[in-house]
Formats: structure tokens, C-alpha cells, sequence
């Protein structure tokens, strides 16, 4: 791997920057308050090419790759963590379609989607089907020339505003992960119905919410790939998922030091200012050099990716380590700031609501440690 970006990705990367800090920074506490969802903001990203990034150009897509994904998803998440998830989702969505949709859904789906004229997302999580997706009970029966879907799923990023959602349904008998497909569903299907809109901890100003599918008509030609591929085409998008999640850590990290240095250099205690004790330095020298070792995890693992090798092991543990560093981070970050970062008023009180759920979607921590072990245990 090499250790410097080309000049692409460092252009990519101060295009995202730039972008961010004048369009998303100003505005996210008050989206986040609002819960407002920033639809305008979000077209100009697709854009710039940052929904589709690691598509390629013939697709519409940025075909920019994984690291300059990486690096562009930590630019909007340091100024808009919300704003991150919906990037990350819409992303996350392309692959199964880019990977094993055949060219007519890839015209008529992942075009769009990764040009930017639409968002996605991705359907997976049910009431009882979390960390262990191959137990999930929505259905789609083959009724001949379409399927026929039932069931729900919940606290799904971005399906209130989303052009395509993939599905992952049961479309076996046995309660298998061999038994489960991917469907391409839009929201004009009938029996297609978006549900409750969750009111959550952080990220207030994405969209999650509950999915609902009532003898939904799924065409026969929105199934991707075959039948029995579902739960394969789940993992391979979520370890690509994943290394956008330790990028939108990343982000929300150093957007948690930097608060922390500014309070630290301006608030005084003891007649000096509370960055000349050792005690905040120690916390600010920790937050930098968990940012280094996360930044580094990352790339490397969508290094990999760029090249064509296997990164699952390396996903799971930027994931990991980058989502748990980011909630030490704003930990520290609000404890520099004393009372007052218990406030709304300051920014890092959103930011420590925001990192959260970092480290439970997408896979959960245990689930990531799980997967790591496994790959460890089977070289
Ligand atoms: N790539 C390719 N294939 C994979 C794979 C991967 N990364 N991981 C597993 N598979 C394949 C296995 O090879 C196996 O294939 P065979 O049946 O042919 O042998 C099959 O899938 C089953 O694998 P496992 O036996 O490992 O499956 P498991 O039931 O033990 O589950 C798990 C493993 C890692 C716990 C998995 O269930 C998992 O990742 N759970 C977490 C789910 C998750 O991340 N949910 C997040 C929802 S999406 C979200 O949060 C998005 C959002 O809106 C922000």
C-alpha cells in the first residue's frame, strides 16, 4: 500500500471539504434540532459524484474508488454526521446492483442512483432479525410472473425518501441464510407502504424508518442475481458498508478533537487556560492517536477493496476500532468541555448523541469482534 494519496484522491478529498464546510457544517446543528431532512444539500452531493463514488463512470458512477470514498465520507461526516449515513446508505445500496443485477436493473436502478438523481437504501433489519439477519420472516412468495411480499423491517437509513431499496426476504421454506434473496423494490409497488419515522438519540437529521409490506407486487425481474444469493449479497455490501462507517467515525472523531482544542485553548481554570494542563493534554494526545491508527485501519482496508483482495477481516476491524475510538473521542471531547458540553448549545453534545450508534449498525461491535475472530481463527 502505498502511503500517499494520488492527486485524485487528494482532490476528491478537498472537493468533499470544501463542499462540507460551506454547505453541511453551518447548517447541521440545526437541521439535527429541526430533524429536518436536507433534501438540497443532498442533490448537490449526488452532484458532485459523492453518492455513487465507487461505481463505475459507465454506470454514472464517480468510479473514484474506495480510499477516495473513505476520505470524501470522513469530509461530510466531520461537518454533518447525518448527512454521512445518508451518503454511506445510498453508496452501500449500488453494490448489489452493480455486482450481481444483470444490464437492464443496472440501466434502469443503479444509474440513477449512482448518478445522484436518487437515494437508496437497504433493507435488511426486522423487529426480531438483528445482529442475526439469516432468521428474518419477511416473505416473498413466487406467484408466477411477480412475488408476493409480507412482512416489515425496521429502522431503515434514507426508505422515506429512497428511489430504490434492496430487500432482503425469505424466499426458501427453511429458516436458513441459503433461504433468503435481494429484491430491487421502488415506491410506487403496490402494497409498498413507508411506516413510522423513529425519533432517535443522534443523526436527527437522517431518515430512518419502519418499512412495511403488505401482499406487496415485487416484479419477477427485481430479483437480483437468483434466488438462495440473498444473504451473500448482504455481506458483501455491508464489509463495504463498514468501511464507510469507520469513515463516518473517523469524521465525527475529528470533528470531536478539533472541538476539544478550540474549548481547550480559550477556556481558563486556575487562572490558565485548561489546554495547558496535562491532564486535558493527555485526553487530546489519545483522541489524535486513535484518529491516526483509525485513519490508517480504514484506508487500508479500502486499499484492499481498490485492489480486488478480500477485506472482509480488514473492514470489520477499521469498523470496530474506528466506531469505539469515535465514541472514547466524544467522550473526552465532552469532558473537556465540563458542564458545558452537557449543553445544547455546544456542538459536542450532538456529536457524542451522534457517534453512538456507530458502533451498533452495520453490524454491532460484537458482531464485528465475531467476524474477526472467525476470519483469525480460519488462516
Ligand atoms: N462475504 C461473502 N460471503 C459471506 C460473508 C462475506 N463477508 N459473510 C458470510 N458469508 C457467507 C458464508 O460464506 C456462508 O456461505 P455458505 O452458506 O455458502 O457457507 C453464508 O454467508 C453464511 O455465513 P455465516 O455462517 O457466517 O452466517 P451467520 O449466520 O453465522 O452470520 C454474521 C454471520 C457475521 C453474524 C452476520 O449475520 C452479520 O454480519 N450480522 C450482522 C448484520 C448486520 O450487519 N446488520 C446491519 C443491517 S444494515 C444497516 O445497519 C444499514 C443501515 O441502515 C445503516
Amino acid at each position: 500500500m502505498a502511503f500517499e494519496l494520488t492527486q485524485e484522491q487528494e482532490m476528491i478529498r478537498l472537493m468533499a471539504r470544501d463542499f462540507a464546510r460551506k454547505e453541511l457544517e453551518p447548517y447541521a446543528g440545526k437541521w439535527a434540532e429541526e430533524e429536518k431532512f436536507p433534501e438540497a444539500a443532498i442533490k448537490k452531493m449526488g452532484e458532485l459524484g459523492l453518492l455513487g463514488m465507487m461505481v463505475p463512470a459507465e454506470y454514472d458512477g464517480a468510479g473514484a474508488g474506495a480510499v477516495s470514498y473513505c476520505l470524501a465520507l470522513q469530509e461530510i461526516s466531520y461537518a454533518c454526521a447525518s448527512t454521512g449515513v445518508t451518503m454511506s446508505v445510498t453508496n452501500l445500496s449500488s453494490d448489489p446492483i452493480y455486482k450481481y443485477g444483470n444490464e437492464e436493473q443496472k440501466r434502469r436502478y443503479l444509474m440513477p442512483l449512482a448518478g445522484g438523481k436518487m437515494i437508496g437504501a437497504f433493507a435488511v433489519t426486522e423487529p426480531d432479525a438483528g445482529s442475526d439477519p439469516g432468521s428474518m420472516s419477511s416473505r416473498a412468495e413466487d406467484m408466477g410472473d411477480y412475488y408476493r411480499v409480507n412482512g416489515s423491517k425496521v429502522f431503515i437509513t434514507n426508505a422515506g425518501y429512497a428511489g430504490v431499496t434492496i430487500l432482503i426476504a425469505r424466499t426458501g421454506a427453511e429458516k436458513s441464510n441459503r433461504a433468503l434473496s435481494a429484491f430491487i423494490v421502488t415506491p410506487d409497488l403496490p402494497g409498498f407502504k413507508v411506516g413510522r419515522r423513529e425519533d432517535k438519540m443522534g443523526l436527527r437529521a437522517s431518515n430512518t424508518v419502519e418499512l412495511l409490506f403488505d401482499d406487496c407486487i415485487v416484479p419477477k425481474e427485481n430479483l437480483i442475481g437468483k434466488e438462495g444469493l440473498g444473504f451473500k449479497i448482504a455481506m458483501v455490501a455491508l464489509d463495504s458498508g463498514r468501511i464507510g462507517i469507520a469513515s463516518q467515525s473517523l469524521g465525527i472523531a475529528r470533528a470531536c478533537l478539533h472541538e476539544a482544542v478550540e474549548y481547550a485553548k480559550t477556556r481558563k481554570q486556575f487562572g490558565r487556560n485548561i489546554g495547558s494542563f496535562q491532564a486535558i493534554q493527555w485526553m487530546i494526545a489519545d483522541t489524535a492517536a486513535e484518529i491516526e491508527a483509525a485513519h490508517w485501519l480504514t484506508l487500508s482496508a479500502a486499499d484492499k477493496k481498490d485492489r480486488g483482495e478480500p477485506f472482509t477481516r480488514e473492514a470489520s476491524i477499521a469498523k470496530l476500532f474506528a466506531s469505539e475510538m469515535a465514541n472514547r473521542a466524544a467522550y473526552r471531547a465532552l469532558q473537556i468541555h465540563g458542564g458545558y458540553g452537557y449543553m445544547k448549545e455546544y456542538k459536542v453534545e450532538r456529536l457524542y448523541r451522534d457517534a453512538r450508534v456507530t458502533a451498533i449498525y452495520e453490524g454491532t461491535s460484537e458482531v464485528q469482534r465475531l467476524v474477526i475472530a472467525r476470519e483469525v481463527m480460519a488462516d
